[in-house]
């Protein structure tokens, strides 16, 4: 019997985009089925392997690409992200919770795990903020952190009531060169690199001393690939692991940056909307459960990621591409 195949839905999104293409280099490029709902995919993308338009809130798109592809795994990657989900809840809660219903109701259909990425926001103000266990107190106040505790408990509830294969992280603010994040509270600490190469100074819209837990791109995949592969026996915790790579606030990224680009300089001009969800998320997680459950150990700190996102980044700015 052929091997089943693999279904990333929001490939052509921030983790979609460069997840998909770790998962082709590792199962190979025919056997990972990329999906978007309107973004044109790179070249790269479209050309590797197979690439299809869906739309996971219209659940009978997600069905037909498992069924035509004898799909085995989703990542169920489409969301919407926090500071976009707060001034748009309705669409929030119909592509966070919708979408994820759906994928949940086809991986139950046609028997196949599912993985989707949880979030810091799934925290609230009322959270212990610093070395947040866990398991804690979940009150998030933002849409995004409804949405995503929302989706852990559907994920825990298809799992024990339906036996499906679910399992998720709880990510940080993800930081890459590929693509860009789509309006996110941490956002900032990724266009600061790109005006850093380009300007050689950065306005942040998060105020000083905002410590949040960050990651950089290739842990974040990693990590999702790893907790997949992982033997379910061990896993205490399905939906979903805190993990965490550094906690930093704004001005211990622009001291790092200022290391490596010469004269940079970063001002402040606060957007009340991203600061408020920002204080309401944890300074820096408690990750030893994944670590101790499926060995979960991300090899970038701030140093590391920044000498190698300011050299990616110069390259392709060498490249006239941004
Ligand atoms: N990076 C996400 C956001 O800021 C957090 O999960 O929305």
């Amino acid at each position: 019997m052929a091997e089943k195949r693999i279904l990333v839905t929001g490939a052509v999104g921030q983790i979609g985009s460069e997840l998909t293409m770790e998962l082709r280099r590792r199962f190979g490029n025919d056997r990972v089925v990329a999906t978007g709902r309107k973004t044109k995919p790179s070249k790269e993308l479209e050309e590797s392997g197979p690439f299809h338009f869906i739309d996971v809130s219209k659940i009978e798109t997600v069905a037909k690409i498992v069924k035509e592809y004898d799909v085995g795994t989703i990542y169920h990657l489409a969301a919407i992200l926090s500071a976009v989900g707060e001034n748009n809840p309705v669409l929030a809660w119909q592509v966070n919770v919708g979408g994820l219903f759906n994928c949940l109701e086809v991986a139950r259909e046609y028997g196949c795990a599912l993985f989707t990425p949880s979030s810091i926001g799934a925290f609230g103000p009322t959270t212990p903020l610093d070395h947040t266990p866990q398991v804690t107190i979940q009150r998030p106040t933002s849409m995004y952190g409804v949405t995503k505790v929302s989706g852990e408990l559907l994920c825990d509830y298809y799992h024990t009531r339906f036996g499906v294969d679910t399992r998720g992280l709880r990510y940080p603010g993800i930081i890459s060169n590929v693509t860009l994040p789509g309006g996110g509270t941490t956002d900032y600490a990724v266009e600061i690199y790109y005006e850093a190469i380009k300007h050689g100074r950065y306005t942040c819209f998060l105020k000083e001393g905002t410590r949040l837990d960050m990651m950089y791109m290739p842990d974040a995949v990693e990590g999702a690939i790893q907790l997949m592969e992982a033997d379910p026996g061990k896993l205490r915790h399905r939906n979903a692991y805190n993990v965490t790579a550094m906690s930093f606030a704004p001005e211990d990224i622009a001291a790092e940056i200022a290391k490596h680009v010469p004269g940079f300089t970063m001002d402040y001009d606060v957007d009340p909307v991203r600061q408020s969800i920002a204080d309401s998320w944890p300074n820096s997680m408690d990750d030893s459960a994944a670590r101790e459950d499926w060995g979960w150990n991300p090899k970038y700190d701030l140093a590391a990621m920044t000498e190698d996102m300011l050299k990616v980044l110069g390259e392709r700015h060498a490249r006239g591409e941004f």
